[in-house]
């Protein structure tokens, strides 16, 4: 108690903040692996330093039920959370909500890349501060590869036929629970980045295309989603119609599956001391169809803004800021795998000597696939539920893929009525 006292007021003396000016600062940190621990140790050292009180408040695990409770906060101009975490598709959706922060962050265009601040900037507002950077990847078993002689596959026809023979095998073991994969396909914005990366993966484009064209009803897209309905209830459990990434990195994590697809912050837990699976797991870029061009990850990431009605818009900022900052971003990148939105984080050597995606899947990130968020702007979260609905419909044998892309074309007819 005394301690306490004594460390805030010396904190207060240092930085200045007289008690009178002292604020409370509502965060919504994230849901994923270590997120929210980190970002709330962190809040709470900025709280210390700055003499404010942080809150945390906890979103929904699920990107989809994010925006749409942050959507029902702002349509109420409520000043119930200063500080939101916000996804790469969200800036058009949210643009007239949240706060211009080059006021805040006038040097932002040396310290972030300049792609993601792009991404965030709308009408010339920056609207968030990139905070860290996501691609969809393959997780494996290096044992159980290794013990059946397997490779690491480079085409969904080889995964595919390595996860049923793995599968088979461990089961005949005595794993009755094993599978050979796992991945996210509830009807959420997740199913849409794993579905986008089959298509696209395909060579079946990317949903609707940057020039605006709906390119859905095409024979590759058909393909890629076929592919992934023949999985469920084969090499994947039917469970995966309701898996979140969370669900998804259980599974793995218990030993019980061969792959995963996941982001990247899945692997730092797998490395934990009491992790079943530590030392076992190997990560790669995810496959693509045998005769197309290249494999797809899906371009994933959060930034951290600001709402308008924020009772404390400067203190908010300065939280925002804060934990954006490179020496967060680097413990963030060590310690819990997150990929840093900072160019000279990734040149530090201890981030490079510890965080596998950092040299070895740098590929990946620089060439991962957006989703159509930039060209559908506010329409972006219709045509995504549009898609993920079809998606799920297919994968649970509710629909023919032909039958549900004909169908989704129209439905984004009807979204475009004319324009994106
Ligand atoms: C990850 C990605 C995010 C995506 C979400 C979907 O959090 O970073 O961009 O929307 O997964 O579940």
């Amino acid at each position: 108690m005394k301690a306490s006292f004594v460390s805030s007021a010396l904190a207060l003396a240092l930085f200045g903040v007289s008690a009178a000016n002292a604020v409370t600062v509502t965060i919504g940190c994230g849901s994923s692996g270590g997120d929210v621990q980190f970002c709330q140790r962190y809040a709470e050292e900025w709280a210390k330093k700055t003499g404010n009180t942080v809150k945390n408040f906890s979103p929904p695990t699920s990107a989809s039920e994010k925006l749409a409770l942050f959507r029902q906060l702002f349509a109420a101009k409520s000043g119930d959370i200063d500080v939101i975490q916000t996804d790469v598709t969200w800036p058009g959706t949210l643009k007239d909500h949240l706060v211009d922060l080059n006021k805040y962050a006038p040097n932002a265009a040396k310290e972030y890349f300049p792609a993601l601040l792009a991404n965030n900037t709308v009408d010339g507002k920056l609207l968030a501060l990139p905070w860290y950077t996501d691609a969809g990847l393959l997780y494996y078993r290096k044992d159980l590869l290794e013990k059946y002689k397997e490779k690491v596959p480079g085409t969904w026809e080889e995964f595919t036929a390595t996860a049923k023979k793995i599968q088979e095998a461990e089961r005949k073991a005595g794993v009755a629970d094993f599978h050979g994969l796992v991945f996210q396909a509830k009807a959420y914005e997740g199913l849409t980045c794993n579905a986008i990366e089959w298509v696209a993966s395909h060579g079946g484009g990317t949903i609707v295309e940057p020039d605006g064209r709906i390119s859905i009803n095409n024979p590759k897209a058909i393909a890629g989603l076929k592919m992934a309905a023949s999985w469920v209830g084969d090499i994947a459990p039917r469970g995966v119609l309701n898996y979140e990434e969370e669900d998804a990195r259980g599974v793995f994590q218990n030993g019980k599956a061969l792959f995963m697809r996941n982001w990247p912050y899945a692997y730092a837990p797998s490395q934990k001391a009491d992790s079943p699976i530590k030392g076992k797991v190997g990560v790669a870029p995810l496959p693509k169809a045998a005769g197309a061009a290249k494999g797809a990850a899906a371009l994933g990431g959060w930034s951290l803004a600001v709402s308008k009605y924020s009772k404390n818009v400067d203190a908010a900022a300065d939280l925002a800021l804060y934990m954006a900052g490179a020496a967060i971003q680097k413990d963030r990148a060590i310690n819990a795998g997150f990929n840093p939105t900072r160019p000279e984080v990734y040149k530090d050597k201890e981030v490079v000597a510890t965080n596998p995606f950092v040299t070895s899947l740098e590929e990946v990130f620089v060439n991962a696939t957006p989703r159509p968020a930039t060209v559908a702007g506010l329409k972006y979260n219709e045509v995504s539920q549009a898609f993920w609905d079809a998606t799920h419909e297919v994968l649970s044998g509710k629909a023919k893929a032909e039958d549900a892309v004909k169908k989704l074309e129209g439905k984004l007819n009807q979204v475009r009525r004319g324009k994106w």
